[in-house]
């Protein structure tokens, strides 16, 4: 007798106010196998392994867990039947270290203590043989988007999981902790660990899974294997229709330098280099792409541009005006526009409304102010049309944000700074999250601006979105620029060469 499916799921549905998130979902993984769920924004990827993790109950249908029925109240009881999950967005707790936020709730004891260094130990070596390599007694808040995840990744595995759901674990990866994330999952696979992989790049899909199942409107739609279609086909099934052709660019740069930074040094709290002599110019109309394996000082780039960390040395002028000695909403309302890295924690405050979040960093003028006061009504028609142009999926613009799905989200973050029209707009991983057709819209959104004139700089970890878009590419690699390529002469495989260091030498 063949095993019992790892997870089982018959008629299952899911509704809010307003939205179906999973309308009568069957879905079967193996036992074993790497198993991907795919489909667009809003599809009901998450909410669907929420269920399965025991976080969301469900209105209707039957989950069977290796041939047991089963009935979650909790992720708790989830976790004792063998199942982790890494989220989306991540859910550590900043103030604790790497090693506190692994162990949290599985205590290991030795007699009555708390066995830090047992535990630190297996962190280790965990880290050692999945790829996921991590400083166990470093504070969380000091660590990157890509950091952070490791964290999420290793505490499901510290756990003893047999069956992990990684929704969206690549988001945050470039090209190489991709690669060494998919060799972990193969040995967790070869181990006969069962994976639920979730990702809207459907190439790494169609490396990584034995079997995909599609979903659309909340509904699974079908289930393929790679080798019975392609990145086309698959984008296709998601989306129910074609996909767009991507048009060829033509050059929109000016003379005119819109943001000057000139020779900028930022020393971390431990008085090491984390930015050394940053100097480059965004021009009007153009597109400056920052390449680098994530915590090269991209976060810290950002934070020195817009006065959130002293720097040491150097200078910042903003359309011929100096930003030095001005402060963080100085700078934003002199025309520094931000598409933060993690909406989460800089770009949205989940539990308030849309309109609000629609505002957020904008609240003191027009459309949203009328003098002192807030122009509720204003802000409220500048949502809804936020919301359509960027076909953010809402039922109206009074949902708390937190309804939106993870995409859906990106894309009203990413609406609202465009919208403003700042003069050079910081755009850190811009379609992190979100699918390939929605992803194909903000592309020409930012083309659009930069054609109208805007300056853009680019911190992208999708090497292929920051070739494609950029007129310039530098590369930040510990701290320092240290190569200027032309983005229509090189390729992402010579791109990530020179993240990693190796292409430095020969930079000019
Ligand atoms: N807590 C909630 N309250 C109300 N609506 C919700 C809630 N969570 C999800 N939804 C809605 O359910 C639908 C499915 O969302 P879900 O997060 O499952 O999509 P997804 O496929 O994971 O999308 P993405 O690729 O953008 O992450 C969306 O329309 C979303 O707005
Ligand atoms: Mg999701």
């Amino acid at each position: 007798m063949a095993a019992a499916p790892a997870i089982q799921l018959e008629g299952v549905t899911k509704r809010y106010p307003g939205v179906v998130a999973n309308n009568d979902v069957e879905l079967t993984v193996a036992s074993g196998e790497v198993h991907a769920v795919v489909g667009e924004n809003g599809a009901g990827k998450s909410t669907l392994m929420k269920i399965i993790y025991g976080m969301v109950r469900p209105d209707e249908g039957i989950i069977t867990i290796d041939g047991a029925q089963a009935n979650f109240r909790t992720p708790k009881d989830a976790i004792d039947a063998g199942i982790g999950m890494v989220h989306q967005h991540f859910m550590l707790a900043d103030n604790l270290t790497v090693l506190e936020n692994v162990i949290l709730g599985s205590e290991p004891r030795s007699g009555v203590k708390i066995d830090f260094e047992g535990a630190s130990e297996r962190i280790r070596i965990l880290g050692d043989t999945y790829g996921l390599r991590l400083q166990p007694n470093q504070r969380v808040e000091k660590l990157s988007v890509g950091e952070r995840q490791r964290v999420e990744i290793i505490k499901v595995l510290y756990r003893g999981a047999q069956i992990l759901i990684l929704d969206e674990p690549t988001a945050v990866l470039v090209p190489q902790e991709v690669n060494e994330l998919f060799d972990s999952i193969r040995d967790l696979r070869e181990e006969g660990h069962t994976i639920i992989f979730i990702s809207h790049k459907l190439d790494e899909v169609l490396s990584i899974a034995d079997r995909i199942t599609v979903m659309r409107d909340g509904q699974t739609v079908g289930t393929t294997t790679p080798s019975e279609v392609d990145a086309r086909q698959l984008a296709e099934m998601m989306i129910g229709s074609e996909l767009p052709s991507p048009e060829t660019k033509e050059s929109t740069v000016q003379n005119e330098v819109l943001l000057d930074v000139s020779d900028l040094a930022l020393l971390s709290d431990e008085g090491r280099p984390v930015l050394d002599d940053i100097t480059f110019v965004v021009r009007k109309g153009e597109i400056v792409g920052i390449a680098g394996v994530e915590g090269n000082g991209q976060a810290q780039l950002i934070d020195s541009l817009l006065g959130l960390a002293p720097t040491s040395t150097g200078s910042i002028t903003l359309a011929g005006k100096s930003m030095d000695d001005l402060e963080t909403r100085e700078r934003r309302a002199a025309g520094i526009g931000l598409i933060p890295e993690d909406r989460h924690r800089q770009g949205l405050l989940l539990p308030s409304p849309l309109w609000e979040n629609a505002a957020l960093g904008h609240q003191y003028k027009e459309p949203y102010a009328n003098g002192i006061w807030i122009d509720k009504k204003g802000t409220r028609e500048h949502t809804a049309e936020i919301v359509r142009r960027f076909d953010v999926a809402a039922p109206n613009v009074d949902v708390p944000a937190a309804a939106l799905s993870g995409g859906n989200q990106q894309k009203l973050v990413v609406g609202r700074e465009l919208m403003a029209n700042p003069t050079v707009l910081l755009a850190a991983q811009p379609t992190r999250g979100i699918d390939i057709g929605a992803q194909a819209e903000v592309w020409e959104e930012l083309k659009r601006a930069r054609a109208a004139g805007m300056g853009i700089l680019l911190i992208s970890a999708d090497l292929d979105e920051l070739i494609g878009l950029s007129d310039t590419i530098h590369v930040l690699f510990e701290g320092k620029l240290v190569a200027k390529l032309d983005p229509s002469e090189i390729t992402p495989e010579i791109l990530g060469s020179y993240m990693t260091g190796a292409g430095e030498k020969k930079a000019s």
